[in-house]
């Protein structure tokens, strides 16, 4: 995890470093630091303050001597080393004049650190990261230019790594490379950019290039040069980005998470915009997988993370009730450990927003290796498993920037109920007017969405109600048990309060045990089929003293005689309700966590992207 930033030839080195970081924060608060360089001189301040870190770090900077024209900037999400001042990186070399800055993990740092110290050199930290300082240092000293010493330090290390470096000897340039983690390159006018990602310099760069692994850059006076890990030219992608900023501020909301949630309706319009032919068959433009192959697959496994992993679970219901297949759903971290079977025919999807979970590109990395093919469903273009995959669908969610997923999440369940649509359609295993009424079904969501979101104030109203409570079981059958797995993260995510998901059949086979008055038990009642079922398990919880909230469906009556709370939404075909029955869930732990003064955007211990194992 973590993010960078570096700028090469500006006036305003330092502020453009500290806006950087702030936009950078999704990828870790847990310390901060900016190194800047003139000839002679590295000058590197750090701060560990929790959530505020990159603003401790501002109040630090203030006074900083004039005249640094490039620098770089880093804001931490502890792996190696507990979040303190002395651990945040920019990390410097014996000589003080190399500094480093690294998300990812080096993995052989152990190794490392121990030749390096049997070779004089002191440490200040306990993170795996400074070994790449002193490993620079060595090179330097041994009379190599900047780019040819970190060419020659990534030789040694094993793991992910995006990383900067800077030397006072050389001031006006910044050598970073790559491999796992993201990094891209920004230019502007005689000043050029790097940072983990588009948004911390979007409003200075006008042009955008994408590193790909084991690539190496330089940027200096003379702009850009890459090469690869032995020093021979390569070209850097060129990237077409099309977000403003104003899109990656909070647009009048006070969060980025509540600014998300309300931007549901349009990440579904666009999740399916121009995915449905003229003549009714479903056509995702940048699938590059052939209609044949498609119709060739004997099986489908989703492998995924967190939210994006509930998001896999609802289309393990739609992929098998509509296109027939057999659908297993694997946490992405479990797949590549389990010596899993990869037959003819196997099709993998890899479900991320970021498209940079480590665990999500290891886990199709792994099946590509087995043999399948691989399609990515991601919201970030280029992305690096857009880019592992054999092909790409994209969630089209626009830019989230709240730790919590929300948007993403309705996004994927669209994109995958589509695929699983068209599985069908080339499988023949729904009529043509089935698929047709599913998928208008589907492009109709998103007004529904928002009209469940008109009710926020009801949401709110529960949520006061409910403010002393500190335990929640949320329980759903069906496409209603990912629901109310993602209800209870979005709950102990940004809330800290303890929150369970179970398919509500399961709880009498233990956890009953634990409800008790004071519990609160959250069911989403929406598919009538299994409505009675559901009654029953809440007749169960509710003569054991729980407090029951019930998600049901406007027209539905026969929930309320149990429910001391009622969430109303749309009805909807039980099988895309999702999308709708997970939005009061939203708002409900947004609104507790509001009550109970949390960081919603960043909540403690989290980062946007988990870009370590
Ligand atoms: C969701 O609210 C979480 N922050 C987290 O579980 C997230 O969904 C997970 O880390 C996967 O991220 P990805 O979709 O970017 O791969």
């Amino acid at each position: 995890m973590c993010g960078i930033i570096g700028v090469v030839g500006a006036d305003d080195a330092l502020d453009t470093l500290l806006e950087g970081l702030a936009r950078l924060e999704y990828r870790g608060y847990d310390s901060a630091g900016v190194a800047l360089v003139r000839p002679g001189e590295t000058w590197r301040v750090r701060t560990a303050a929790g959530t505020e870190s990159v603003a401790a770090l501002r109040d630090a900077c203030d006074g900083a001597p004039p005249g640094f024209r490039s620098g770089i900037g880093h804001t931490r999400w502890a792996t190696h080393g507990a979040p303190e001042a002395v651990n945040a990186h920019p990390h410097l070399d014996c000589t003080g004049r190399v500094a480093i800055i690294h998300n990812g993990i080096i993995e052989n740092h152990v190794e490392l650190r121990a030749e390096l110290e049997a070779r004089g050199h002191v440490f200040t930290s306990v993170t795996d990261s400074e070994v790449l300082a002193h490993l620079v240092e060595e090179s330097r000293r041994d009379g190599l230019e900047l780019t040819d010493a970190v060419r020659t330090a990534l030789r040694v290390v094993r793991g992910a790594f995006a990383l900067a470096a800077v030397d006072a000897a050389e001031p006006d340039v910044i050598v970073a490379a790559r491999r796992l983690s993201p990094l891209i390159v920004g230019t502007a006018r005689g000043t050029t950019y790097l940072a983990s990602d588009v948004p911390a310099i979007l409003d200075r760069a006008t042009n955008f290039f994408a590193l790909s692994d084991d690539e190496v850059v330089r940027l200096g006076p003379e702009g850009v040069r890459a090469v690869d890990l032995d020093g021979a030219p390569v070209r850097l992608r060129s990237l077409a980005i099309d977000w403003d900023l104003e899109t990656a501020e909070k647009g009048g909301y006070d969060d980025f998470l509540s600014k998300e949630i309300h931007e549901q309706p349009d990440a579904l319009r666009a999740t399916l915009l121009g995915r449905r032919r003229g003549d009714g068959q479903i056509a995702f433009d940048e699938l590059r997988v052939s209609d044949e192959e498609l119709a060739g697959v004997r099986r489908v496994v989703l492998v995924a993370a967190g939210t994006s992993h509930h998001a896999a679970l609802v289309a393990k219901y739609a992929l098998e009730r509509w296109a027939r297949l057999p659908v297993e759903v694997d946490i992405s971290s479990e797949y590549r450990y389990r010596d899993p079977v990869v037959e003819i025919g196997t099709l993998v999807i890899g479900v991320s927003q970021s498209g940079e979970t480590i665990d999500t590109i290891q886990a199709v990395r792994e099946a590509r290796r087995r043999g399948a093919r691989v399609v990515a469903v991601t919201n970030i273009v280029d992305s690096s498993l857009a880019r592992e995959a054999d092909a790409v669908v994209y969630t089209r969610a626009g830019l989230e920037v709240s730790v919590a997923s929300t948007k993403s999440f309705v996004a994927q369940v669209a994109a995958l109920e589509l695929l699983a649509l068209r599985l069908a359609q080339l499988r023949g295993t729904l009529a043509s007017l089935d698929v047709e009424n599913l998928v208008r079904a589907l492009e109709a969501t998103g007004p529904l969405v928002a009209a469940a979101l008109e009710r926020a104030g009801e949401v709110e109203r529960v949520a006061a109600a409910l403010a002393g409570s500190r335990d929640f079981f949320f329980l759903g059958r069906a496409a209603g048990f990912p629901t109310a797995l993602e209800g209870a993260l979005k709950l102990k995510e940004i809330t800290y309060l303890h929150a369970e998901g179970y398919p509500a059949g399961e709880l009498k086979h233990g956890p009953l045990a634990l409800i008790e008055p004071g519990v609160v038990v959250v069911a989403i009642a929406t598919d009538p089929d299994l409505e009675e079922k559901l009654l029953s398990n809440l007749a169960e919880v509710k003569a054991r003293g729980a407090t029951v909230v019930v998600v049901a469906t406007d027209d539905d009556e026969s929930v309320a005689a149990l429910a001391d709370y009622v969430l109303r939404v749309p009805a909807l075909e039980p099988l895309l309700s999702p999308v709708v029955d997970v939005v009061p869930l939203q708002l409900l732990a947004y609104s507790l966590a509001r009550l109970l003064g949390r960081n919603v955007d960043r909540p403690r211990n989290l980062a946007k992207t988990v870009t370590v194992e």
